[in-house]
């Protein structure tokens, strides 16, 4: 083999892996985004976080039956608990979790829910999901807030439908 074939086929071990790995990374994104549904949870706007008591939605928190088997459930986060702390829904539903914080950052995790946003100061969080099955879901505060962050938490209940 000549020389200049040997350098030739060195560079093209290299530049074929370099295509293909970008090639397969933009894949694997556009698989999860569309095909598993797997997005980054939206900003829905924008509070003053002094105010939050007084600005709607959040100047009544709790959950609000937005139509059949669908709801909207409204979380204040502050230092160091959710309002509300219990969150009653019946199985099947569609919830639309729309939160923020009044204090410092935040989390709003709920494992097996496909449920995790950061809650800012400021800043809206609203992230969807479905419960198809009757149970109790933990919800942790999992951004660092402070000494008793490690207590912040509150459940969903999941409950048969009457
Ligand atoms: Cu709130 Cu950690």
């Amino acid at each position: 083999m000549k020389r200049g074939t040997t350098v030739y086929l060195y560079e093209l071990a290299w530049i074929l892996p370099s295509i293909a790995i970008p090639v397969g990374m933009l894949a694997a994104l556009l698989v999860t985004a569309f095909g598993a549904g797997i997005h980054v949870p939206t900003i829905a706007g924008r509070v003053n976080p002094a105010k939050v008591s007084e600005t709607p939605p959040f100047d009544t928190p709790g959950v609000v039956q937005t139509g059949p088997l669908s709801y909207e459930v409204r979380v204040v986060a502050q230092v160091w608990s959710f309002t509300p702390n219990e969150i009653h829904v019946p199985v099947g539903s569609t919830v639309t979790f729309v939160a923020t914080s009044r204090d410092v950052i935040h989390g709003f995790f709920i494992p097996g829910a496909n449920v995790n946003v950061m809650l800012i100061p400021g800043q809206v969080s609203r992230v969807t999901t479905r419960f198809d099955h009757v149970g109790e879901f933990f919800v942790a505060c999992h951004e660092y807030c402070g000494i008793a962050h490690h207590t912040m938490s509150g459940k969903v209940l999941v409950e048969p439908r009457s």
